[in-house]
């Protein structure tokens, strides 16, 4: 890296410390059965809540689910099967309304604020694991009594590691990840139409429909979506 990038406060480099929690931190899905203190989520907001967020807006809620009837009913309504596992998270919701739609400038708002909550977990020795495999929104609010402008954005589960998560090359390299002034990158364009996305994205929609789905699941577990590799 050049020089003049490096911002130093003391004898301290910021751009080493960040790269430090930036390239080890991994998503993290099995937990010690540990609870996370109040004081602890409140460092984990705090640090959230300094993303950017479209107009400076703030419009972010962060609902901490720790009832274990509560997380086995994000599991058996459609969610994820290792949230029945895991001791907590957090349901990050954000105000639905804005006149930009095409960007849906609430969810990045949101995202941003994901990530630094993930990444100041990771410098607390909390893993995370940031899933949007839930159950339907308009029933996520029923049962957590969410007003309807808010949205539920993603559901980070949290806990206490008991290994630490080993560092994992990224799939591309960072040189056909970058274009300047021109989409120029050398790659297959995809099909226009995608048939396996278009049935899964069908049975997914007719499988929400279904208020009784619970009793489908050990049918649809096999289709369930594994994110591990
Ligand atoms: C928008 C989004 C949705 C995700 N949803 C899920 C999910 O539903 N279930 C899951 O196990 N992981 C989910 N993940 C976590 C990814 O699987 C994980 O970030 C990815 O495998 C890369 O691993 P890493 O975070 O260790 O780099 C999601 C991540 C993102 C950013």
């Amino acid at each position: 890296m050049s020089e003049h990038t490096r911002i130093t406060r003391g004898n301290v480099d910021l751009s080493q410390d960040l790269d430090e929690i930036v390239y080890s931190r991994r998503t993290i899905r099995h937990y010690a059965d540990k609870k996370i203190a109040p004081e602890v989520y409140e460092e984990l907001i705090s640090a959230a809540v300094q993303a950017p967020s479209a107009c400076n807006r703030q419009e972010w809620r962060f609902l901490v689910v720790e009832d274990k009837r509560l997380l086995h009913w994000l599991f058996e309504q459609g969610g994820a099967t290792f949230i029945d596992h895991v001791p907590q998270g957090i349901l990050v919701l954000h105000v639905n309304r804005t006149d930009n739609k095409a960007y849906w400038d609430p969810v990045q708002s949101a995202a941003a604020a994901i990530m630094l909550l993930q990444l100041k977990a990771y410098a607390l020795g909390i893993g995370s694991c940031w899933v949007c495999h839930l159950p339907p929104k308009r029933e996520i609010r029923r049962k957590f009594n969410i007003p309807s402008y808010y949205d539920p954005i993603a559901f980070v589960t949290l806990g206490y590691w008991t290994r630490e998560p080993a560092r994992r090359p990224r799939k591309v390299a960072v040189k056909s990840l970058l274009a300047y002034n021109r989409f120029s990158f050398d790659e297959p364009p995809l099909p226009v139409f995608d048939m396996r996305v278009f049935l899964r994205l069908w049975a997914r929609r007719l499988y929400y429909l279904l208020p009784w789905r619970k009793h489908l699941y050990p049918w649809v577990r096999k289709y369930e979506k594994k994110f591990y590799d």
